[in-house]
């Protein structure tokens, strides 16, 4: 058996050129999270199919049609999981985390789909996944959103815009549903077949239907804003006063439904026009229900995730990149005995300048292929260990950015020498 085994479609690899962005994304983020007191949770990639059936919702696209599900040894049917906050919420139940308390709490990694892959659109992307649990709002739901635009600024992030919508509670979802169920019933002929199947079973699922022929249809539909009960209302209204009072712009787009079943109340969405046909790169909401639905107390909860693959095709177009870190040293060998003290050299220069970073000339080669692979270091400083400057125990130092010529050092006096010269390289960038 022979031949290249090709890549799961819709899954990529990230290469170490755009790792960099990621990287630089990551630590925004959690430099971010941490200033706003969230905590790192970790939870595993895999659960029982029924957790995601039980809080997305059987009528969702997630759980119709997109689900990595299979069943293992054991006979268990387990699902990769499609997004985070199912898998966070069980982890707060069954650590008994909940009990009346507050958590503020974010994780990041892959998350799974079977859709259609397309530019910003894969089977495995990753999410930095927020959630702010026992909370009740709606100061916290102005919270979270100042803490996306800030995000937003600290990356230098512009092209996005900010839509927000109530969905109410559950009771004033059950009277819209009644009327979108009049509505859609009476154009049945022009629901398409996952329409008609939700038509009964949820009704609101067919809003967020990615069918082009049901857009004129969904367009003229009752719209939920009509229903929202008294205290949905005032929530909202305090939020917007918040964000007003923030500075954050934002438009209520009264069709933002959301895909996932567990909203209730503060809905939103951070779209973009610079990702084509994927728009939005951040959402989220409150989910009051959820916790009850899955087995725990009732606990209000907000969250939010954003979707990495899109924030990190954002950064690619921008004017300025973050660059990966170039080496501080690259150590070039002269002779058999050189590239043996080496070794030993450069060992007790990482553990005088940790912060530094060494390159050591690997794989041997004459002076010039060293002194190019030192180039392409982009190192500041050379140092040259020869068997002749070993003898004298010295070796010679060259900066390789700037027009100053090679001097020699006393091994003893290398680290301050190292550390003297880079600053002065830096001085002259
Ligand atoms: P979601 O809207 O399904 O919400 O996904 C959140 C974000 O993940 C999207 O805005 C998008 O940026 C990204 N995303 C989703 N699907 C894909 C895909 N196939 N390829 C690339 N990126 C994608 C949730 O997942 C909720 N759990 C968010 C939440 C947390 N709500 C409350 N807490």
């Amino acid at each position: 058996m022979t031949g290249q085994i090709q890549p799961i479609r819709g899954m990529n690899d990230v290469l170490p050129a755009e790792s960099v962005l990621w990287q630089h994304l990551e630590g925004a983020v959690r430099e971010l999270l941490q200033g706003y007191g969230y905590e790192e949770i970790r939870v595993p990639v895999v659960e029982h199919t029924e957790l995601f059936k039980r809080a997305i919702g059987e009528y969702t696209d997630v759980v119709e049609k997109e689900m990595y599900s299979f069943v293992d040894q054991g006979g268990d049917s387990l699902t990769l999981r499609p997004e985070a906050t199912a898998g966070v919420v069980r982890a707060m139940i069954s650590n008994g985390l909940l009990r009346g308390a507050r958590h503020k709490l974010w994780c990041i990694g892959p998350m799974f789909r079977h859709e259609k892959p397309q530019k910003g659109r894969y089977r495995q992307f990753h999410q930095v996944d927020v959630e702010a649990v026992g909370f009740a709002g709606p100061d916290v739901d102005a919270e979270l959103i100042a803490l996306t635009a800030r995000l937003w600024r600290r990356l230098g992030i512009t092209r996005v815009k900010l839509q927000l919508n109530s969905l109410g509670t559950a009771e004033a979802r059950r009277a819209y549903r009644e009327q979108l169920i009049a509505y859609f019933s009476a154009h049945h002929d022009r629901l398409d077949e996952d329409s008609r199947r939700r038509l009964q079973g949820n009704p609101l699922r067919i809003l967020d239907s990615k069918n082009p022929d049901l857009k004129q249809l969904i367009a003229a539909a009752p719209l939920l804003s009509e229903c929202l009960d008294p205290d949905s209302q005032a929530h909202f209204a305090a939020l917007r006063t918040s964000l007003d009072a923030m500075g954050i712009e934002y438009t209520v787009n009264p069709r933002l439904v959301r895909g996932l079943d567990y909203y209730s109340r503060t809905v939103f969405e951070w779209i973009t026009d610079a990702l084509g046909a994927q728009d939005a790169v951040c959402s989220g909401g409150r989910y009051d229900g959820l916790i009850t639905q899955l087995g725990g107390e009732a606990t209000p909860a907000i969250g939010f995730a954003m979707g990495i693959e899109r924030v990190v095709e954002l950064l690619r177009q921008l004017p300025t990149q973050p660059q990966a870190a170039a080496a501080d040293v690259y150590v070039v060998l002269n002779g058999e005995r050189a590239a043996l003290a080496g070794g030993r050299v450069i060992e007790s220069l990482r553990d005088a300048l940790p912060h530094r970073r060494f390159e050591l000339n690997l794989g041997g080669g004459n002076f010039k292929a060293q002194f190019r692979r030192a180039d392409r270091s982009r190192a500041a400083l050379a140092l040259i260990i020869g068997e002749d400057e070993l003898d004298r125990g010295v070796v010679a130092l060259k900066p390789l950015r700037l027009e100053s010529g090679q001097s020699e050092c006393p091994m003893a006096e290398l680290p301050g020498r190292i550390e003297a010269a880079l600053r002065a390289a830096d001085i002259q960038e």
